[in-house]
This record gives C-alpha cells, structure tokens and sequence, in this order.
C-alpha cells in the first residue's frame, strides 16, 4: 500500500520534535487530554468516568494527536477491526524525532506478534504460545518463589525497602531471562532498557531510542551465538522452530523481534502489576488481613488486581478511514487501546470503582482482547500470584513509608516505580 500525502505528513508531524514539549496542564479531559499529566498518571479512575460519561471516545490534538475509546465495547469492537486499525504502531507515544523510517514490514517484526497484523501474527504467535501455555508455566514455579525469597532476605532484617525496586522490579526479568536463556545477571541492565523504552524514555526520546538500538544489538550477538552453538534454551528453540504454516518464514530477524517483546512486554507490565498489588495491600489493611485470613481467594484476588491497576494501555494506526459510533477517524489516525479505562466501565462491572477482593463476575481485560490478547498472561498470574503470596507469607504486615514520597510511572505502562515501604523488622521464613 502506498502512503497518501496526508499519512505522509501524519508521518512527519509524527517525528517532530516540536509535539513533545508539554502542552500544560489538562483543562478539558474530553478534548485535550494528555496522558503524561500527573493527575492522570497519579490516579486516572476518575478521569475516565468523566471521559465514558461527557465523551467516550475523546480526541486530543497532544502527542501529535490520538483517540481514546474508555468504554469496554467500544474496546473489544476495536481491538477486533482487524486490518483497519494495524497493530505496527503499538507505542502510545510518537517517535523518537531520529528514528530511522521503517518499512511497513520492519514494523510489523519489531517485536512481532505485538506489532504485526495477520497473517505475519497468526505464525509469529503460535511460535510462542507452547512455551507460555498453562501447564508449560508450571515449571518456572519454583524458580520464582526462590527468587521472591532470596530478595525478601536481603532486607527483611532491615524492616524497610523499597517494594517497588527492590522486590517488584526484580521479579519479571530475572523470570523472563531465566526462560529465554539469559544470564539473569543482565537483569538490572534489562530493567534500565525497558525503563527508558516504555517508562522514562517516553518523555526522553533520544535516550529512548538510544536504549533500544542497544538491546537489539545485545539480543542480535545471543541469537548469533546460538545460531553457532545451539544451547538448551528458548531462544534456541525460536530459532530452529519448524511450524506447519506455509507463511512461516522464521529467520533470526524475527527472533530477534520476539524476543525484544518477551523482555519488553514480560517485564515492566508483571512489575507494575505486582507493586500495584502490594501498593493495594499496604493501603487496605482489611484486604490483606483477609488475604492472610483466607489465602484460597489469593487468585480471585489477583484477578482484581489485574482489574482495578489494569496497567497496559496499547496504541493502534488507522489503515483507512473509519466510521465508528458517529466518530470519525481517519487514515493515520492513533486510536489509544484504553484497555485499563474499559476495566472500570459500569456497563460490564458492578461498582467498577470500588476494590472488590472477592468479585465473583470479574471478566476484565487487562490482558487485552481479540487475536493480540496477552500470550503471557499464564506467566504473568503465577509471576503474580508467588509473588504476593510468598510477600505475605514473610511480610504479613506492611506499610507505605510515610517519611518518603511514593512515584507512579504512567503513560503506556502504568504502575508504582518508587514505593518505600515499613514492616516490623527481622521476620523469620
Ligand atoms: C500483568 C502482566 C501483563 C499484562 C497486564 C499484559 C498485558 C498485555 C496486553 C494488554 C496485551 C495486548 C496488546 C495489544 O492488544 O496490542 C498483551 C500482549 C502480549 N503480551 Fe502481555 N501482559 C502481561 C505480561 C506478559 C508477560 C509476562 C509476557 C511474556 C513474557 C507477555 C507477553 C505478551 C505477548 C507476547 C503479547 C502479544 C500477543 C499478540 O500480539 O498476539 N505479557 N499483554
């Protein structure tokens, strides 16, 4: 397909650095809403029932312009207008204002399945779905709740830390490093690249992009070691997959694209559920009394988590001009996928607003919907659900520091990135 003039502009306006100088803050949510603004990173439920209620899909002329759909249907409607609405754009944010133009299949292997549309997605995906399936998972148990202690020793003694640096953040990479075949070692490094992809770097677009070209170039030299001296591992595996499927064409630059999703989709989005959940804990004392009273609801309870803290907002690129619902979106447009906002819409929840430990009817998605939904949704529950139990198991009783100021990261990837946290010190396993 060839570019008209006016998606080439889109284009160009796209990678102007002009539309990343903050535009102050948001006076009309319905018209100008800007999702870097504090209140809205601090705490959007508000917002977004003023937004489903005045206007359910919002347009704003920030960040070089997007649409912002808060109601459940509309979401599920629109994650399903597949190729309308194409997934080679996932950021929220524009690009980086030097980065290189890509092609359309560049974009698509990016970090494919994420970013591809079908029929590159259907091959790309079910190369990952067996390593992630529900039994598969299983076995990365014991793995996790070692690890969830060994971080718990080494400040437990103290009765503080950091919940978010020092337990959450560590959790997921070192996972996903141990799955792929990584030395978990690269951990820390893994956290500063995705830090500066999906967090900080999308107010930093030079250093984001500088963070990314380097995680490529260290996951291009693991996949070239592996392609000479295969190794036990699931990169290995990727690399010498055999599918039945007369599109596959698995060559080491797809790998390279999924394992770049791997780490970035596996690592700030479980870290960010996982201290939005101990952030919940700590402010609710009769939950997590509750919780330690009945830990079998611990996976009803995560469910809600996931629901309530729902951290992953995803972007779409319109391939057409669309009619929805009396909106008009045209060829180029973004359409932001609020998937959080379309977990508190009252249309498919009772009380979305309130935190309800045990909800019974709780069909969220927080793992999104259609053909892109979450592929690591198993890993991200059992990551989850260790996690906090094995917190609760040593730290019964907690409680946000009230001498240091807590901070949330928002934007694509919303979640507590600085939590300083008491307990009564020195509890023993
Ligand atoms: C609580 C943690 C997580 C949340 C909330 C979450 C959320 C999501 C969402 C909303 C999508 C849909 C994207 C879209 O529609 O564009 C998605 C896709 C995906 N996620 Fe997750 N995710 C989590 C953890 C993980 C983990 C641990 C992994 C694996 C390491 C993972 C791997 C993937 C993959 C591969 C896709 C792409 C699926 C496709 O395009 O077919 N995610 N995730």
């Amino acid at each position: 397909m060839t570019d008209s003039p006016d998606m080439h502009e889109k284009m160009k306006l796209a990678t102007n650095p002009e539309i990343w100088a903050p535009g102050g803050p948001v006076e009309d949510w319905t018209t100008d809403y800007d999702i870097r603004d504090e209140a809205y990173v601090e705490n959007p439920v508000p917002i977004w029932a003023e937004m489903r209620e005045k206007c359910p899909i919002a347009h704003s002329e920030r960040l070089g312009g997007s649409w912002n759909p808060t109601k459940f249907d509309d979401l599920r409607a629109m994650a399903g207008m597949i190729p309308e609405l194409s997934s080679r754009q996932v950021l929220v944010m524009p690009p980086a204002p030097n980065a290189p133009e890509l092609s359309r299949y560049e974009q698509m292997i990016a970090a494919a399945p994420i970013t591809a549309d079908p029929p590159l997605h259907g091959w790309t995906r079910r190369m990952l779905l067996p390593a992630f399936a529900p039994r598969a998972v299983t076995r990365w148990e014991e793995y996790t709740e070692q690890l969830c202690h060994e971080l718990i020793d080494e400040f437990i003694e103290s009765g503080r830390c950091d919940g978010a640096v020092d337990y959450s953040q560590q959790i997921p990479p070192r996972v996903i490093a141990h799955i792929i075949g990584i030395d978990p070692g690269m951990a820390d490094q893994f956290v500063e690249w995705v830090n500066m992809v999906l967090g900080e770097g999308l107010y930093d677009p030079q250093n984001r992009q500088k963070a990314r070209d380097e995680m490529i170039g260290f996951i291009s030299a693991e996949v070239a070691k592996r392609q000479e001296d295969p190794q036990e591992d699931l990169l290995t595996e990727l690399l010498f997959m055999e599918l039945e499927d007369p599109e596959a064409n698995i060559t080491p630059q797809v790998v390279i694209g999924i394992t770049n999703l791997l780490i970035v989709a596996g690592i700030d989005t479980t870290w960010s559920s996982i201290g939005s959940g101990l952030w919940h804990l700590a402010n609710n004392p009769d939950d997590r009394q509750r919780l330690l009273d009945e830990p079998d609801l611990l996976p009803i309870a995560i469910e809600e988590m996931l629901r309530y803290y729902a951290p992953v907002t995803m972007a779409r690129v319109a391939e057409t001009d669309i009619e929805y619902e009396g909106v008009h979106i045209k060829r180029g447009d973004k359409v932001l996928m609020n998937f959080p906002a379309a977990c508190h819409d009252p249309e498919h929840f009772e009380d979305p607003d309130e935190f309800v430990i045990d909800r019974a009817r709780n069909r969220h998605i927080a793992f999104g919907s259609g053909i892109h939904r979450c592929a690591g949704s198993n890993l991200a529950r059992l990551e989850m659900q260790t996690a906090i139990r094995v917190w609760l198991e040593r730290i019964p009783h907690f409680e946000l520091s009230d001498r240091e100021p807590m901070k949330w990261a928002g934007g694509q990837v919303r979640g507590p990135r600085i939590m300083p946290m008491s307990f009564p010190a020195g509890q023993r396993r």
